[in-house]
């Protein structure tokens, strides 16, 4: 059942960089060790420093790939010159080892985590089972862990009578957590359990997300108005590294994991959108005039027929999928589906995060008015947002899947309407929020992706993941309590390692070393996988 593929130049070029970076952390823990047991003989191991170039010069064009592998790990590392560096990875010397140890850490624990999700999805060293569903389990469990985490991490945030500008986005961002969290989970329970009956829930849950990327990118440049590319690097490497190296190692096409294609348009059309003329964002006209355009530009491509592929087909190479199960569908039909669904609402969070503040304003004199006055007013908005939740739960919610797809791009703010003013709807309610799910939110992106391989099992490239993950065959519940455990920890790890390695790769305020880095990667990778394509050839021409 399990086909791993034939092995690809990027499989290949993984591990011939993963393992020199391997080699030179171990060593250099072990110099760490030396220095720190016999601090003055810190040079007596030169038998240990020929051995270990020897295990990297065991082939002459390794020699040259490392030659690539140390110019970017050194012109990564520091601002001193590349040369000078290339020759200190290469002796392997040691201040250059000790200095970047935490870096080589960083970059094995990624490296063996990679290689844990290869083994997991793709080999048969461990067992898998098949979904199974069953509502009373799957409401069960998700209430209990509402109930666990609302009894053990409910915070109020911050107690104050009036609203404050710090604390609301304080709030906000605990409130925005906290909300994906939520979803998340559902999301992944609906993966987990094959729970196709809640289908259009989670298509509003990807969309409360893609309202988000609108909102929240829109609140930071209109407000802070840091357009600079240092930043925007940083979210991009956030939103596309650790999917990069899965695409790589597992042979999979990004849109396999379509979330982070669709977040990384809609967050460079906020950042077009808003980066263009960026001096005339506080005109409101000037702002309309910008939100008008998008709706247009969005019209244009997705609803005018044959647009879109025209604008896209350039780009098949890397928006192109293949679903196994489905190999007649062409090429783009994933990426015009998915981002097709979600096409509107970015635009709609911006326009939320343009009217935020004067919407805040208003709450506030709203809950320092007189009592009554407060409570009417309070009163009409929560029976309006109750009322027209139920008519679209009513009246499109429940239409079949494939009917609700075709009402879901202009219907899916209301629910996302519905729940924020909802959630807001007494000082109170608005300041409590659920830590654990809060905790979760942060890590959607890492346990969106790494459920394909260490949780669920998708079995071959670009396979849809429609097996789990078993360890304990026969005891399904134990076996889910398991694997969930240790695909939380390595998420959260991942996490972690995500923005470790961004600190390091990407400098803030130095665009010119941005820019050699950025070069130099591109040539390392390229040297990479040209070197493993001929590699991969030779045993072809041979047989
Ligand atoms: C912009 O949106 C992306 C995708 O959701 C997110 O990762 C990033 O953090 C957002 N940026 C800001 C400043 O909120
Ligand atoms: C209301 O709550 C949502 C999330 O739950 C948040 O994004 C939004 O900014 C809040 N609105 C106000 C006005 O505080």
């Amino acid at each position: 059942m399990v086909d791993s593929g034939p092995i690809s130049p990027g499989q290949v070029s993984f591990l011939l960089g993963i393992i020199p970076i391997f080699v030179a952390w171990i060593y250099s823990e072990y110099l760490e060790y030396k220095k720190s047991s016999s601090p003055p003989k810190v040079h007596s191991d030169i038998n240990l420093v020929e051995l270990g170039e020897e295990t990297i010069k065991d082939d002459d064009r390794a020699v040259l790939i490392e030659g690539g592998l140390t110019r970017s790990a050194s012109a990564k590392f520091h601002s001193s010159s590349i040369k000078a560096n290339l020759i200190r990875f290469l002796t392997l010397e040691d201040s250059f080892l000790l200095e970047n140890r935490a870096t080589l850490r960083a970059m094995s624990e990624f490296g063996a985590i990679m290689f844990y999700f290869y083994i997991s999805d793709r080999t048969t060293i461990l067992g898998q089972s098949t979904k199974n569903y069953n509502r009373d389990l799957f409401i069960f469990l998700y209430l209990l862990l509402i109930i666990v985490s609302a009894m053990t991490s409910l915070k109020k945030h911050a107690d104050r009578s009036t609203f404050t500008g710090k604390s609301i986005l304080y709030l906000n961002r605990h409130q925005t957590e906290e909300w994906k969290g939520w979803m998340q989970v559902l999301f992944l329970m609906y993966h987990y359990f094959a729970a196709t009956e809640i289908y259009n829930a989670i298509r509003v849950f990807i969309a409360a997300y893609v309202w988000m990327t609108g909102f929240g990118n829109f609140s930071y440049y209109y407000i802070k108005k840091d357009f600079s590319l240092a930043r925007f690097a940083q979210m991009m490497w956030r939103l596309n590294f650790f999917v990069a190296l899965c695409c790589i190692v597992l042979n999979n096409d990004y849109m396999l994991y379509y979330i982070c294609p669709m977040h990384t348009l809609f967050t460079l059309m906020v950042y077009g959108a808003l980066g263009i003329f960026n001096k005339y964002n506080e005109i409101s006209s000037v702002m309309a005039v910008k939100i008008i355009a998008c709706f247009l530009v969005v019209i244009l491509v997705w609803e005018i027929p044959g647009v879109f592929d025209i604008v896209w087909r350039p780009l098949t190479l890397f928006l192109g999928y293949t679903d196994p199960a489905k190999p007649d569908l062409p090429r783009l039909h994933e990426w015009h589906f998915r981002s097709g669904l979600d096409r509107y609402i970015w635009i709609v969070g911006m326009i939320y995060a343009y009217f935020h503040p004067n919407v805040e304003k208003w709450m506030e004199k709203l809950e320092e008015s007189e009592a009554k006055r407060r409570v009417s007013i309070k009163t009409a908005i929560f029976s309006v947002s109750l009322f027209v939740g139920y008519m679209w739960y009513e009246y499109i919610y429940k239409l079949d899947k494939v009917t609700y797809n075709k009402f879901h791009p202009y219907t899916s703010w209301i629910p996302i309407t519905v729940y924020i003013s909802l959630r807001n709807f007494t000082q109170q309610f608005r300041s409590f929020s659920i830590t654990l799910f809060a905790w979760l939110g942060k890590i959607t992106l890492e346990t969106y992706i790494s459920q394909f391989h260490i949780w669920l099992r998708s079995n071959i490239p670009n396979g849809q993941p429609k097996w789990l993950l078993s360890f304990i065959p026969e005891y399904p519940m134990l076996n889910f309590m398991l694997t969930t455990a240790i695909y939380v920890l390595v998420s959260h790890r991942l996490f972690e390692l995500t923005n470790t390695l961004k600190s390091v790769f990407i400098p803030v305020k130095d665009n010119q070393k941005l820019l050699y880095n950025f070069l130099a990667g591109v040539a390392i990778f390229t040297c990479l996988y040209c070197f493993s394509f001929i590699l991969l050839q030779i045993p072809h021409s041979t047989a």
